[in-house]
C-alpha cells in the first residue's frame, strides 16, 4: 500500500533521514570505540582534511595523542597510532600497504613521475614493490656503501674540489665567511647522491653552479604548498579540473615538475653516454643507474611488458635524488644550527675530528679518511642521531591501509578491532618525543647517545631501534639510509675539521608542519671562522 505524502512532509523527512543515515553509519563503525581526536572525527573526514589543509596536522596530533593516548580516531575511516606494540610494529613491520586494496587510493601516487610512472617510493602494493626493491637493496646496503670505491672517489672529489674550496671562497666576498648553509648543504647532498647514481661526470655540480641551486630549490620548494588537493583528494581534484575547468594547482607547478624531469632525463642520457664510451675512472661509474638498467631490462625482457624502460628508469632515479638530497640537506642544516647554538658541543666535536687520519687538509693528492673510521666516531654519530631524532626531515604521518581482513591495533591493555581499508599512520616527530624513552625529549642532547652500554639492553633497543623512526621501519623503510648517514658524516667532518660556525640569522628556522619538513624560511645564515 502506498501512503501519499504531502510535499511539506517530504521536506521535513529529508533532514531526519540524513541524520538517521549518519547515525547508522556511526553505530556500525567499529572505529567509534576509539577516542576521537575531535568531536566530529567519528562522523566525517572534513576535520582531518581541514587540519592538513591548514598545515597544523603535527601540532594537532601531538596535542590529541597527549590527551587521548596512543591510538586516536581522525575520521570515520582513519586512525593515528603513537606506540610500538600495537602500533608501528604491527603496521609497518607488519607490511600494511601504501595503497588501499579497497578503492585503489594511494597517498604516495603523487610521487610517481613522468606522467604517473611508478617507482619504489610511490608503488602502492607490496608485490611489485618487492620486485623493484630486490633490484636496489644491494647497492644501498651498508656493506656496499661503506666499501664502494666509486662512492669514496666521488665523495673525495666533491669534498676537496668543490665543498672545501667553496667554503674558503666565501671569505673573499663582501660578507666574509657568511653563507646560506641550507642552500650549500642541499647542493652538496644533491651532488653526492646524483654522483652515486650517475657517476661524477654525469651527475650534478650544484656547489659550483650557484644559479642552478637557487633555480632547483625554488622549483622544488615552491610546489610544496600545492600538494594538498592532488594528494589528499585526487578524485575531487580531477573532477573539478575536468568538469569545472578549474585548476586546483597552478599551471606553473606542473611546469616546475617538467623542468625537474627534464634535468633528470639529461643526467640519465649523460650516464648512458659515459657507459657507452666505457668507464675508465671509478669516480665516473654510474652505480645506481647501471644497476637499474641491467636489472630492469632483464625484467622487461622476461615480462615483455611494462612502461618504456627509459621512463621507468628516470622515474626511479628522480625519486632517489629528490628523496636523497632534500632529507639529508634538511638534517644537516639542523646539525649546523644546533652545533652553532651549542659551542661546547662544537668544540668537543672538533677535538674528536682531530683524531681522524688523514685529516681534512688540502694537499696535492687529497685522500679522505676511511669510511669506517668516520663512521666509528662516537660524538659525530651522536650529533647526527640526535638531530635525526629531534628534527626528523620526514616528521609527518606515513599513511598505510589496514589489510582487507582487518586487524587489531592499540596498546596491549587496550586494543581495538579495525576493519580493512582504514587509513592508519604514525609520525616520527611524535614517536621521538616519548619522554619515557628519550628523557627531556624536546631538548637537543647528543650525550644521550654516548656510553649507551651502561643503559642496559632494553633501554638501548628502545632508543636505537624500537622508537627511533627517522627512516621509518619495515619493508618500506628508507632504502637510502646508509648512503644518507655516509654523506652526512663526511660533510660534517669536513666542515668542522676546518671551521667553526656561528648563527648570523636563523629567523624561520622552525620546521614546517608537513610530511617533509624543511626550515620555514628555506635558509640559515651562518658565519664561518677558520679554526
Ligand atoms: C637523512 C636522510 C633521509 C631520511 C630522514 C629519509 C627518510 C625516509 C623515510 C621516513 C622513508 C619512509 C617514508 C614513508 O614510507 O612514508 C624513506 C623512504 C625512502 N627513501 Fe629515504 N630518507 C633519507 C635519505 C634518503 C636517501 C639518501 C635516499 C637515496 C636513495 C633515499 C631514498 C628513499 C627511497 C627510495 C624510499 C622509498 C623506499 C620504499 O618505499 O621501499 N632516502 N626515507
Ligand atoms: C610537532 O608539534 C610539537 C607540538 O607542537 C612540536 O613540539 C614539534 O616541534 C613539532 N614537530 C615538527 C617537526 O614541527
Ligand atoms: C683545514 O684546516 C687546516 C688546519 O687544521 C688548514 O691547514 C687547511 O688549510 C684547512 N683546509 C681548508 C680546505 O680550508
Amino acid at each position: 500500500m502506498l501512503v501519499a505524502l504531502s510535499p511539506p512532509t517530504i521536506a521535513a523527512l529529508v533532514p531526519v533521514l540524513l541524520v538517521a543515515q549518519i547515525l547508522v553509519t556511526y553505530l556500525r563503525n567499529p572505529l567509534r570505540k576509539i577516542p576521537a581526536a575531535h568531536p566530529l572525527a567519528h562522523f566525517t573526514s572534513l576535520w582531518a582534511h581541514s587540519i592538513r589543509w591548514r598545515s597544523i596536522e603535527n601540532a594537532t596530533l601531538k596535542e590529541a595523542h597527549d590527551r587521548l593516548g596512543p591510538i586516536i580516531c581522525l575520521g570515520p575511516n582513519e586512525v593515528s597510532v603513537n606506540c610500538v606494540k600495537g602500533g608501528i610494529r604491527d603496521v609497518y613491520a607488519g607490511g600494511f600497504e601504501k595503497g588501499n586494496a579497497k578503492d585503489g587510493y594511494n597517498w604516495y601516487a603523487f610521487f610517481a613521475n613522468y606522467g604517473g610512472v611508478y617507482n619504489l617510493f610511490s608503488t602502492g602494493s607490496n608485490k611489485p614493490h618487492s620486485l623493484r626493491k630486490r633490484m636496489l637493496s644491494k647497492i644501498y646496503s651498508k656493506s656496499h656503501v661503506t666499501a664502494s670505491e666509486p662512492l669514496l672517489a666521488q665523495t673525495s672529489a666533491i669534498m676537496y674540489k668543490r665543498f672545501l674550496p667553496y667554503l674558503s671562497s666565501t671569505f673573499s666576498s663582501s660578507d666574509p665567511g657568511i653563507l646560506n648553509m641550507y642552500a650549500l648543504l642541499s647542493a652538496t647532498t644533491m651532488d653526492i647522491v646524483t654522483c652515486y647514481i650517475f657517476g661524477l661526470r654525469a651527475g650534478s655540480n650544484l656547489i659550483e653552479n650557484r644559479e642552478q641551486v637557487t633555480w632547483f630549490l625554488d622549483l622544488y620548494n615552491s610546489r610544496r604548498s600545492f600538494n594538498f588537493w592532488p594528494q589528499e583528494l585526487p578524485k575531487f581534484t580531477a573532477f573539478v579540473e575536468k568538469w569545472l575547468r578549474y585548476r586546483m594547482t597552478p599551471k606553473w607547478v606542473e611546469e616546475a615538475n617538467g623542468e625537474i624531469e627534464k634535468w633528470t632525463a639529461k643526467m640519465c642520457d649523460d650516464a648512458g653516454a659515459v657507459m657507452t664510451e666505457g668507464i675508465s675512472e671509478s669516480e665516473n661509474a654510474p652505480v645506481v643507474y647501471q644497476q637499474l638498467q641491467n636489472t630492469m631490462s632483464k625484467q622487461a625482457e622476461k615480462e615483455g611488458v611494462g612502461a618504456p624502460l627509459t621512463a621507468s628508469l628516470a622515474s626511479e632515479v628522480l625519486d632517489h635524488l629528490a628523496a636523497g638530497f632534500d632529507t639529508s640537506g634538511i638534517t644537516l642544516t639542523y646539525v649546523v644550527h644546533e652545533l652553532s647554538r651549542h659551542p661546547d658541543m662544537q668544540a668537543r666535536l672538533q677535538r674528536e675530528l682531530l683524531t681522524l687520519s688523514p685529516r681534512f687538509v688540502p694537499s696535492s693528492s687529497p685522500i679522505l679518511p676511511e669510511p669506517k673510521a668516520v663512521d666509528a666516531l662516537p660524538l659525530l654519530h651522536a650529533v647526527i642521531w640526535e638531530t635525526l631524532r629531534l628534527h626528523s626531515a620526514i616528521p609527518g604521518p606515513q599513511p598505510r591501509f589496514t589489510p582487507p581482513q582487518g586487524c587489531c591495533l592499540g596498546p596491549e591493555e587496550n586494543t581495538y578491532y579495525i576493519p580493512g581499508g582504514v587509513r592508519v599512520s604514525a609520525s616520527a616527530g611524535l614517536l621521538h618525543l616519548n619522554e619515557e624513552v628519550y628523557e627531556r625529549a624536546s631538548e637537543w642532547r647528543p650525550e644521550r647517545w654516548l656510553d649507551m652500554e651502561k643503559l642496559g639492553d632494553e633501554k638501548r633497543k628502545d632508543m636505537e631501534s624500537r622508537w627511533f623512526w627517522a627512516f621509518g621501519s619495515g619493508g618500506r623503510m628508507c632504502v637510502g639510509s646508509h648512503l644518507a648517514v655516509y654523506q652526512m658524516k663526511y660533510i660534517i667532518a669536513a666542515l668542522y675539521s676546518n671551521y667553526s660556525t656561528t648563527i648570523v640569522d636563523d629567523t624561520g628556522i622552525e620546521q614546517t608542519d608537513s610530511y617533509t619538513a624543511p626550515p620555514r624560511s628555506d635558509k640559515l645564515m651562518i658565519k664561518l671562522e677558520k679554526v
